[in-house]
């Protein structure tokens, strides 16, 4: 309800507040559950450059715990609808909150990343759904998914190193990182400033945000890059 001059009376303005503030600690949860899964996600890749045996020990371990599995696919999906959700709504209440656009828009505390954060949020989504096809449900390249081991076990390590030794799949990653590392440099730095975490007396912690998004997004791009160089000790294909 407003008031003779127009403001929002004082207890709807402090629940629309409270809302807000709720929907960005939410957003800022569930993009955390995504970075934890990001940061552990790349470290098990990494176990590439240790060859085939323990890359595919390391996948078959994951499969044999399918309440694990399953659990942790629910609670990332449930993460990630959520936070899509709230961005939507989100950026709909600032729209309707300021139905003139600015004359002349004011944007100099803002980077170029936090302003692009809908359109690298979206090529991230489309990145997950191209991965998922590609490495999860073996759609893309049903070739490269259905190889497997002198043990009989999924040829997860194959799988990876003839995806990224393909030029085109290869560089469709890097552009996925590129628009990953832009989401995630205003992300970590949003999420921590919501939860409080870094506040402007603690100017130090400031730095984790570009820090953990480097060490994401080199770790993945050490991945892509070092096998499609073919830095890795197998080759993709067993020899028969
Ligand atoms: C170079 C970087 C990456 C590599 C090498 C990689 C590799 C893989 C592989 C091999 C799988 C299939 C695991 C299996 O079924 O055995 C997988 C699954 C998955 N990846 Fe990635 N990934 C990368 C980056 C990412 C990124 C950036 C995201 C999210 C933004 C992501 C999200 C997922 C998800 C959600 C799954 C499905 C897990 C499941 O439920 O089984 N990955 N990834």
């Amino acid at each position: 309800m407003t008031n003779a001059s127009g403001a929002l009376a004082p207890n709807r303005a402090s629940s629309l507040f409270r809302s807000t503030i709720g929907a960005k600690v939410l957003m800022a949860v569930t993009g955390g559950i995504w970075v934890g899964w990001l940061v552990l996600h790349m470290l098990g890749n990494l176990q590439v450059f240790a060859g085939r045996e323990t890359f595919n020990a390391y996948a078959a371990l994951l499969k044999g715990m399918p309440g694990l599995l399953w659990g942790l696919r629910i609670v990332m999906l449930a993460a990630f609808v959520t936070h899509v959700a709230l961005a939507v709504s989100l950026s709909n209440r600032n729209r309707d909150a300021r139905p003139h656009a600015y004359v002349r828009k004011r944007e100099s505390r803002t980077t170029p990343a936090g302003r692009f954060m809908l359109l690298s949020g979206l090529g991230t989504l489309a990145f997950i759904v191209y991965h998922l096809l590609h490495f999860t449900l073996g759609v893309t390249n049903p070739d490269h998914f259905q190889m497997v081991d002198a043990q009989g076990r999924h040829d997860a390590y194959g799988m990876l190193v003839r995806g990224f030794q393909t030029p085109a799949i290869a560089a469709a990653y890097l552009v996925a990182m590129a628009a990953l590392s832009m989401h995630l440099s205003h992300a970590i730095t949003s999420m921590l400033n919501t939860l409080g975490i870094t506040t402007d007396a603690k100017p130090r912690l400031a730095m984790i945000g570009p820090v953990v998004t480097t060490i994401l997004i080199v770790g993945n791009l050490v991945i892509v890059l070092g096998v499609w160089l073919n830095l890795q000790p197998d080759p993709g294909v067993i020899s028969p």
